[in-house]
């Protein structure tokens, strides 16, 4: 199969390019699309067929459910059989924007979707892209990150082509992707909210409107066996072996007396590095949200380089920080 990539406006797609990519989905095939976190690749999510070429084209084990994306919440009703009063105060304040609800299932969503469970993420997503072609449609879209399983998400139009180039027939190349980092996960489904998955809304903001999160203080994996089956560890990986460091320049140097090629992803703010042989360093900006726009398409940049080991700074062990930590968690090995 051949993947034709079709270059579209982040801002105001032609509806014309929307129409392709959702005649596509409409016909039970996949696309790959931006929303404003990662790019995701889209399904008919009621289409048990269509979902299957999801898993099939990224290698993603049936145990790992899928978000549901819809236009609005006006939609939710077709995904979820019911949208508890806590779960619609965050969505009218979230919505649409970088945060995923579990909820109970509707009927009308197979099980494929949600990995045999009887729970289903729903998100509305802010890009102008995804919501065209969501309203283009008028059905609901599972779509998980557009990326081989446990590699890490596609934050441009060539990560998604360097991991999915002829398994996906459309990619609707809208630019980079603003947030850089997958949506928070908040499960809503029972009385005590929980998160998930950190993401780009800082937890302060969701407890402000539901109360104390568990899960919300520290800053780790959850375990556990009713954790979030995409939450397992060696998730969002470069190939190359990854670790974080306090101090990661001087662990590079360490490595680099060792004869290593070795890569530094460092926080901007430190003083200008030296120019070594066989180092390449990249600097991420120390604002959070500006340092997660960037993370995914450092780490594939770095991935791409040929090194032997790739050397992450740790950022400061503070909230703010808490989804950039987590990613950088998932990605050592
Ligand atoms: O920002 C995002 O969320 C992107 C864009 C494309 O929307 N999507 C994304 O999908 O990151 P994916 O499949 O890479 O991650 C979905 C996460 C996984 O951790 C999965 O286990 C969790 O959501 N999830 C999905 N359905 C669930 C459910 N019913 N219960 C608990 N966790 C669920
Ligand atoms: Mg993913």
């Amino acid at each position: 199969m051949q993947t034709r990539t079709l270059v579209v406006d982040p801002f105001d797609p032609d509806p014309a390019l929307i129409a392709q990519a959702g005649d596509l989905i409409l016909r039970g095939d996949v696309v790959a699309f931006p929303t404003e976190t990662v790019y995701g690749l889209g399904a008919s999510a009621s289409n048990a067929r269509a979902v299957g070429k999801i898993f099939t084209a990224k290698g993603r084990p049936a145990t790992n459910p899928l978000i549901v994306h819809v236009a609005s919440a006006r939609e939710v009703d077709q995904v979820a059989s019911e949208f508890p009063e806590m779960a619609q105060r965050l969505a009218e304040r979230f919505w649409p924007g970088p945060l995923t609800l579990i909820l109970p299932r509707a009927e009308a969503i197979p099980r494929i979707v949600t990995a045999g469970g009887d729970t289903v993420a729903v998100r509305v997503p802010r890009h102008p892209v995804a919501l065209a072609l969501l309203r283009a449609v008028g059905v609901p879209i599972a779509a998980p990150s557009a990326n081989q399983s446990t590699l890490l998400s596609p934050t441009r139009a060539e990560h998604v082509l360097r991991s999915l180039s002829g398994r996906i027939p459309l990619l609707l190349d809208g630019g980079p992707t603003p947030g850089g980092i997958e949506s928070t996960v908040v499960d809503v489904h029972t009385d005590r909210p929980r998160l998930l998955r950190p993401g780009l809304i800082p937890v302060a903001q969701l407890e402000s409107i539901v109360g104390p999160l568990a899960l919300a203080a520290g800053d780790s994996v959850p375990q556990g066996p009713d954790r979030s089956p995409g939450l397992s560890l060696l998730h969002y990986a470069p190939r190359t072996p990854l670790e974080c460091s306090l101090d990661g320049w001087h662990r590079a140097q360490h490595l680099l007396a060792q004869g290593r090629r070795v890569g530094l992803l460092t926080l901007s703010t430190r003083p200008v590095l030296p120019v070594l042989p066989g180092l390449m360093v990249l600097e991420l900006p120390e604002n959070p949200d500006d340092y997660a726009a960037g993370l995914f398409a450092s780490l594939h940049t770095l991935d791409e380089a040929g090194l032997d080991l790739i050397v992450v700074s740790w950022p400061p062990d503070t909230p703010e920080w808490l989804a950039v930590r987590d990613r950088l968690r998932r990605a050592i090995h």
